[in-house]
């Protein structure tokens, strides 16, 4: 992790967008592309950690993918639940925390305990994380956290007139997480649909038409490079920025 080079984004977070497009491509039915999808799930969790990658949020299911055809919905969640039976042995190998993020108290039963299972083995490495987005909408993540936090100022934790974000974020679901650094969204669509709507407010955004169950390894590496070159200014000029470079 150490050695990765600077400029390494420490949070990368992805739109994983496609998979219905490249099965049509070739005839097959949305599900097989799911399928397709989750084996780069694993090359990508690997490449990920290869490339010092500190925490991988991946968007996996949304507050409204439960719109889609139940056939579909109860695919994904059957393709979920495999993956976490099958890939908690290397996530263990591998030294990699699983996390949510979500109302994941509304996934089907055998889902939840496969997640609370990795979750609770996974829960003490601290060299890496995974995030899952499962049933994950920001604008309910923003719902939740205001009914948190007005308890908390119910009950005399939070001070109403307290109006940093760092007391409000903590009320987040990604509260032990550090904001996203890039965000990159497969498939060619360039919306953010509901994804980390608040944590993304500085992050850089790399778009590529790359469906993602034809996304690699050196797709991750590319979209790397690209923000290892922008120049993160967060509301200040370039010259603060870079004090020694030229004055525009
Ligand atoms: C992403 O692929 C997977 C999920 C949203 C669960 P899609 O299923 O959205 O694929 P397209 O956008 O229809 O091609
Ligand atoms: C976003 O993809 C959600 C996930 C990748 C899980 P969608 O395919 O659901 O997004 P829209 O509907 O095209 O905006
Ligand atoms: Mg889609």
């Amino acid at each position: 992790m150490s050695s990765a080079p600077a400029n390494t984004p420490h949070h990368v977070a992805i739109i994983m967008d496609g998979n219905g497009r490249w099965a049509q491509q070739r005839g097959l039915p949305r599900i097989e592309g799911h399928r397709r999808g989750v084996e780069t799930v694993r090359a990508i969790i690997d490449a990920a950690r290869e490339l010092g990658i500190h925490t991988l949020t991946l968007y996996a299911f949304s507050a409204e993918n439960w719109k889609r055809p139940p056939d579909e919905v109860g695919a994904l969640m059957g393709l979920l639940e495999y993956f976490l039976k099958k890939e908690t042995a290397t996530l263990i190998k591998n030294q990699i925390r699983l996390r949510t993020i979500g109302r994941t108290h509304e996934l089907p039963p055998g889902v939840r305990a496969e997640l609370e299972r990795t979750v609770a083995a996974t829960a003490h490495f601290t060299g890496s994380t995974l995030v899952l987005a499962l049933n994950y909408g920001a604008r309910t993540e923003v719902i939740d956290a205001a009914r948190a936090y007005a308890a908390a100022v119910a009950a005399g934790k939070e001070k109403l007139n307290d109006d940093s974000w760092a007391t409000f974020s903590r009320y987040l679901y990604t509260s032990d997480l550090s904001d996203p650094d890039l965000v990159i969204r497969t498939s060619g669509e360039t919306r953010v649909s509901n994804f980390l709507l608040m944590q993304a407010a500085y992050a850089e955004f790399v778009f590529t038409p790359v469906l993602w169950p034809d996304f690699t390894r050196a797709d991750l590496a590319a979209a790397v490079t690209a923000y290892a070159q922008r120049e993160r200014r967060f509301g200040q000029t370039s010259a603060q920025i870079n004090p020694a470079s030229t004055p525009r």
